[in-house]
């Protein structure tokens, strides 16, 4: 959470900042700041609200400098108001953070700092720790402060008689770093640094880095210089841009036929899966007992689609756990389960510190991650990067569909390792998979269509969603993306639990969305969708084209959905839930890229 970013070279750096920061409000949007330092004075522009704001506040002053600190925040300690904005001033230090100081009350004591300090931030006890130590040389104050330092941090510090400098350190919480044309960058993640250069680098834990317009240095915490591990970012510049499209949400729904392609083109080798690229070895899909995968949100509702088809493909058990629920449960892991850790970002600290305890107790794991570098991809065995692109929506589409087209090729690989299936039947699937995006692109088409089907759901307060199997799974997502983005209550229900129950809440025009997509479940959703129509549910059916319906069984409104294979319908099935989920945000008139109290990467537990 929150975004932090810093520039120093020959461009105007407040401009470059705030550019910046907009790419980076996915991590946090409450408030915004940024610092510049110019010959040894630092002025700080700070306030509670979006960039939007924070630029009418540079228009109206414009201080120069051409190196500066900025920071987009999403509130942990202290609400949301000018004074608890980065950056924090503390003497001759001014810092911006990400992450979460657990022992910062201890440092207010040991320090004496009570009524010293303006905010009611973590952050600015940092501040006034670093002017405690700092003597003239950054790098020992830094390095004096860490070691005070308990919980995650990523920070990035002027110090007011360090011309030009910035410098940076971290513990969990990421920074990446890029020499520009001209100057040097850091940012919290690469989706700012990208309009500038291709090439960039993590910064590693506990070090100290300091950027110039000459370039970047990296030292340990001893002191002594380091080699930067260098990376390329991959990503399309131009892809970080909305292409005309009101809001991201959108463009990244279209963009989904031409992600999931990326993601399983380079993966398909004489028409069979491989990860010979990512060096998996086949022993990982034959040795294991179970597979546990971990992942929070959007991701873990990915987690849950694959559960269902390994469970079903390959015979083995699967567990999907949430990720912040993972350490909380006693987990039973050990070497016989393969760990799979699913996360767009690869930063989200809760499937992190899983992966990392799952990996102590010798479990094999692999990470589904689409963020080069991430953390999460540095901390498995092994990657499999989705190739989606930059995701700048908070709600994730194409993350999500393209997660799922590595776990339809993963138990494909699996399938083939263990000797499962014959040569007519992973041929048939690899070409079933392999026509995905075109049939996404048929269901993109009818947009319009599902525009017009959203306008059901406009005005209701509460929206059911009803499903068996793999549809159950797809509908957990559909109805977390309607909640995000449209604020609707919406619940999805296993269709034979609902009269257990939920049925009580359904009365006179209650809305429900029904997905019918697998031919061994369909009479018995078909029935549970009578029950809900015989107590007054308005049914919205998402069903197969060509599939009969019985006479005499009203709908409100009925989508076909292009047909493929009953364990692929959940990709033409998603993409009609995620265009629901937008349409209705977009005509209620929301920010539909920035829902209230989210944010993309979520670094604090
Ligand atoms: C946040 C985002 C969700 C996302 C979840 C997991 O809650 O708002 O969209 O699904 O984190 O994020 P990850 O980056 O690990 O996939």
């Amino acid at each position: 959470m929150c975004g932090i970013i810093g520039y120093t070279g020959k461009g105007k750096a407040a401009q470059i900042m705030l550019d910046a920061l907009e790419l980076l409000e996915y991590r946090g949007y409450d408030s915004a700041g940024i610092a510049l330092l110019n010959q040894g004075h630092t002025q700080i522009l700070k306030s509670a609200g979006r960039v939007k704001d924070l630029r009418k506040l540079y228009a109206g002053q414009k201080p120069d400098g051409q190196c500066g600190i900025g920071h987009t925040r999403w509130a942990t300690h202290g609400g949301v108001c000018d004074k608890n904005a980065h950056p924090h001033r503390f003497g001759r230090i001014t810092l911006i953070h990400n992450g979460i100081i657990e022992n910062y009350r201890e440092l207010i004591e040991k320090y004496h700092l009570q009524g010293k300090l303006e905010s009611e931030t973590d952050t600015e006890v940092v501040a006034a720790v670093v002017e405690r130590f700092y003597t003239g040389d950054p790098y020992s104050a830094l390095r004096r402060t860490v070691l005070k330092l308990k919980g995650t941090f990523a920070l990035a510090v002027l110090f007011d008689d360090q011309p030009d400098k910035i410098f940076a350190v971290r513990n969990v919480s990421p920074i990446v770093a890029a020499v520009t044309d001209g100057g040097a960058m850091l940012s919290s993640d690469v989706a700012a640094i990208v309009p500038y250069t291709q090439d960039y680098f993590v910064v590693p834990e506990f070090h100290v880095v300091s950027l110039s317009p000459e370039g970047i240095e990296l030292f340990d915490l001893s002191g002594d210089r380091e080699e930067i591990e260098w990376m390329k970012a991959d990503w399309d510049v131009g892809k970080s841009g909305k292409e005309g499209y009101p809001f991201y949400m959108e463009k990244e729904i279209m963009e989904q036929p031409d992600a999931v392609r990326e993601t399983i083109l380079p993966r398909i080798r004489n028409g069979k899966p491989d990860f010979s690229q990512e060096g998996i070895p086949d022993e990982m899909f034959v040795d294991c007992k179970r597979i546990c995968v971990i992942a929070c949100g959007t991701a873990m509702h990915a987690g849950l689609v694959g559960k269902s088809l390994i469970q079903a493909m390959i015979g083995i058990h699967v567990d999907v756990v949430m990720a912040s629920e993972f350490m909380y449960n006693d987990p039973v892991v050990d070497k016989e389960t393969l760990v799979i850790a699913i996360s767009q970002s690869g930063e989200t600290i809760d499937t992190l510190e899983a992966l990392k305890f799952a990996r102590k107790c010798g479990s094999p794991s692999i990470s589904i991650v689409n963020v080069k570098g991430a953390s999460i991809a540095r901390a498995s065995e092994y990657v499999v990067y989705t190739n989606a692109g930059p995701e700048i929506a908070v709600a994730s589409t194409k993350a999500y569909t393209t997660q799922l087209a590595v776990l339809y090729l993963l138990t494909a690989r699996m399938a083939m390792a263990r000797n499962l299936w014959d040569e007519k039947k992973l041929t048939g699937y690899m070409q079933e998979l392999s026509r995905v995006p075109e049939v996404m692109e048929q269901v993109l088409k009818t947009k319009e269509e599902i525009h017009r089907l959203a306008g059901v759901i406009l005005n209701a307060k509460d929206v059911f969603m009803i499903g068996r199997g793999l549809d159950y799974s797809i509908l957990l997502e559909g109805s977390l993306k309607l909640k995000e983005v449209s604020y609707i209550h919406s619940e999805a229900y296993a269709s034979g639990e609902l009269k257990h129950g939920t049925i009580a809440l359904i009365t006179e025009d209650t809305p429900v969305i029904a997905v019918v997509t697998q031919d061994k479940l369909k009479s018995k959703e078909l029935s549970n969708i009578r029950e809900v129509q015989s107590r007054g549910a308005r049914v919205l059916l998402l069903i197969k084209e060509n599939e009969a319906l019985e006479e005499g069984q009203e709908w409100s409104c009925v989508y076909r959905l292009p047909k493929m294979e009953d364990s692929f319908m959940v990709m033409p099935a998603s993409v009609v839930l995620q265009l629901i989920a937008y349409y209705v945000s977009l005509d209620k008139g929301l920010d539909v890229d920035k829902p209230r109290n989210l944010a993309k990467v979520v670094t604090v537990e």
